[in-house]
C-alpha cells in the first residue's frame, strides 16, 4: 500500500494550480498532484516539478491513499460543473473530518451550497479566494479561506505559510463560514474594477484634458506611487505608460479601447442590488466597461454627436494634476467604504461574523489591489472593529476633507470639458448623499403615495405609515406597505 505522507493534495494542474503546488513545496509541505487529464501529472513531474518532493497520483483513489489524515484535498479547477464533478467523485473516497478545499473562482452561493452539503456528510469544506495571479500563486498569494470553521486549524499552517506577508503578518486569515471566503474574493474583484476605472479616468483627463505625453504621465504615476496612492495598480500603470512596442510606439495607444470582463465585478454589482447597498462606484466601473465595449457604435456616434467646444484645460497644469490625484484618492476612499458596506450588510443577512480588519490585511499584500491604503483601513478597523463606515473613521474623514475641494474641481472641470469621469462623479455624488441630513426622498414618498397610495412616514412619527388623499377624489384606502 502507498505510504500516506502527503500533507495536501492539489487537483488541477493549470498554471495557478502548478504554482501553488511549487509554493507549498518550497515551504516544506509534501504535495500530491492530480489532474483530470492524467498525462499532465507526468508532464508536470518531468518539467516544472522536477527535483521537488511533489508526488504524482495516477487516480483519485491513488491520491487519497497518499494523504495523511485528516485528508486535505484542494481543487484549482474551472469554476462551476468541474468543482461539483470532483466533489461527487471525492466524497465516497473520503472519511469523516476530511477537508475539501475549492481554491477556484467559484460563485459564493455555490460555496454556500457545497459547504452545507459536505457538512451534512460529515466532511469539511473550504472555499478560498486566491488572488495575485500566476506570480502570486508561486511567490505568495493573498488567500481568503472560509467555510467549515473546524477545517481552519488543519489548513492554517499551509495557507499562512504560502501566503504573501506584510512584514511578518500573513495576508491570509479565516474569513467566515459558508461561502464567506469566495464572497470576500468577489468584493475584492469588484473593488479591483473600481480602482482600475479610477486610474483610467485620471489617465483620460491627463491625456485629453492636459495633453500630457506618455513620459509625463509615467512620471506622474511614478510620483503618485511614492505617496498615499502607492499600490500595485498605480505601479503597473506607470510601466504601461512608457512601454514601447518594437516599432518604438507607445503600445497602450494601439490597444482597442474595448474592455473585457469575466463577471466578478458584475456579481458584486448584482449583490449590491440584491442586498440594497449603494455600491455605486463598482457599478459604474462595470457599466464603463460595457460602454467601452460598444466601440464600433461609439466610433459611429462620435461622427454625429459633438461635445463642448474644447476638451483642453487651460489652467495651471501642475495644480490640476495634483487635483486629479486628490480626486482619485477621495474616490478610492468612497469605493472601499462602499465595498465594506456591502460586506457588512451581507454578513448581517447571512449571519456571518466577518473580521473586517483581517479582510483589509488579506488584501494588503499579494493581490491585485494591494496597497499602502489597505494598511490604513486595517488600522481603522483595529481601532474600532465595529466601525459603521470607513467615511466615519477619523483618518479617512480628514483625508477626504483635505481632498474635497480638488475633487469637486476635477469633476466639474471634466463635465465642462466633456471628458467622462463616471467613477469620480458617482463617488462624489455618494459622498454628498451620505453626508446629507436631508435628501429629497420625502418627495419620492409623496409621489408614491399620490399615485399608488403607498403611504409615507412623518419625520415626527417614524414607523407609523399614513396615507393622504392628495386629490380629494382618490379615496383614503392605502395599498399594503412593503419594501423590496
Ligand atoms: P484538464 O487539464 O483535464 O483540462 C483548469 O482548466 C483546470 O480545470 C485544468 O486542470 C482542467 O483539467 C480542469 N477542468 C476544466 N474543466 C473540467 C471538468 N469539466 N472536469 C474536471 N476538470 C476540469
Amino acid at each position: 500500500m502507498a505510504q500516506a505522507k502527503g500533507d495536501i493534495a492539489l487537483i488541477g494542474l493549470a498554471v495557478m494550480g502548478q504554482n501553488l503546488i511549487l509554493n507549498m513545496n518550497d515551504h516544506g509541505f509534501t504535495v500530491v498532484a492530480f489532474n483530470r487529464t492524467v498525462s499532465k501529472v507526468e508532464d508536470f513531474l518531468a518539467k516544472e516539478a522536477k527535483g521537488t518532493k511533489v508526488i504524482g497520483a495516477k487516480s483519485l483513489e491513488d491520491m487519497v491513499k497518499l494523504l495523511k489524515k485528516p485528508r486535505r484535498v484542494m481543487m484549482l479547477v474551472k469554476a462551476g460543473q468541474a468543482v461539483d464533478a470532483f466533489i461527487d467523485k471525492l466524497v465516497p473516497l473520503l472519511e469523516k473530518g476530511d477537508i475539501i478545499i475549492d481554491g477556484g473562482n467559484s460563485e459564493y452561493r455555490d460555496s454556500n451550497r457545497r459547504a452545507k452539503s459536505l457538512e451534512e456528510k460529515g466532511l469539511l469544506f473550504v472555499g478560498s479566494g486566491v488572488s495575485g495571479g500566476e506570480d502570486g500563486a508561486l511567490y505568495g498569494p493573498s488567500l481568503m479561506p472560509g467555510g467549515s470553521p473546524a477545517a481552519w486549524p488543519h489548513i492554517k499552517d499551509i495557507f499562512q505559510g504560502i501566503s504573501a506577508k506584510v512584514g511578518s503578518e500573513p495576508c491570509c486569515d479565516w474569513v467566515g463560514p459558508d461561502g464567506a471566503g469566495h464572497f470576500v474574493k468577489m468584493v475584492h474583484n469588484g473593488i479591483e474594477y473600481g480602482d482600475m476605472q479610477l486610474i483610467c479616468e485620471a489617465y483620460h483627463l491627463m491625456k485629453t484634458g492636459l495633453s500630457l505625453s506618455h513620459q509625463e504621465m509615467a512620471d506622474v504615476f511614478d510620483d503618485w506611487n511614492k505617496g498615499e496612492l502607492k499600490s500595485f495598480l498605480i505601479e503597473i500603470t506607470r510601466d504601461i505608460m512608457k512601454f514601447k512596442d518594437d516599432k518604438g510606439d507607445y503600445l497602450v495607444e494601439k490597444i482597442r479601447d474595448s474592455a473585457g470582463q469575466k463577471g466578478t465585478g458584475k456579481w458584486t454589482a448584482i449583490s449590491s442590488l440584491e442586498y440594497g447597498v449603494p455600491v455605486t462606484l463598482i457599478g459604474e466601473a462595470v457599466f464603463a466597461r460595457c460602454l467601452s465595449s460598444l466601440q464600433a457604435e461609439r466610433v459611429e456616434a462620435s461622427k454625429q454627436i459633438s461635445g463642448p467646444k474644447t476638451s483642453k484645460y487651460t489652467g495651471d497644469k501642475k495644480k490640476f494634476i495634483e487635483a486629479i490625484r486628490q480626486a482619485l484618492y477621495a474616490s478610492k476612499i468612497v469605493s472601499y467604504a462602499q465595498g465594506f458596506m456591502l460586506m457588512r450588510e451581507t454578513a448581517k443577512e447571512l449571519n456571518w461574523k466577518l473580521n473586517f480588519g483581517a479582510v483589509a490585511l488579506m488584501w494588503r499584500g499579494g493581490c491585485i489591489i494591494r496597497s499602502v491604503f489597505l494598511g490604513n483601513i486595517k488600522e481603522a478597523f483595529d481601532k474600532n472593529p465595529d466601525l459603521k463606515n470607513l467615511l466615519l473613521d477619523d483618518f479617512f474623514k480628514k483625508a477626504i476633507q483635505n481632498c474635497q475641494e480638488a475633487w469637486r474641481q476635477v469633476v466639474s472641470t471634466a463635465v465642462l470639458l466633456g471628458i467622462p469621469t463616471p467613477a469620480f462623479s458617482t463617488a462624489l455624488a455618494f459622498f454628498d448623499g451620505y453626508r446629507s441630513e436631508r435628501l429629497p426622498a420625502n418627495l419620492i414618498q409623496a409621489q408614491r403615495d399620490y399615485f399608488g397610495a403607498h403611504t409615507y412616514e412623518l419625520l415626527a412619527k417614524p414607523g407609523t405609515f399614513v396615507h393622504t388623499n392628495w386629490t380629494g377624489h382618490g379615496g383614503s384606502v392605502s395599498s399594503s406597505t412593503y419594501d423590496a
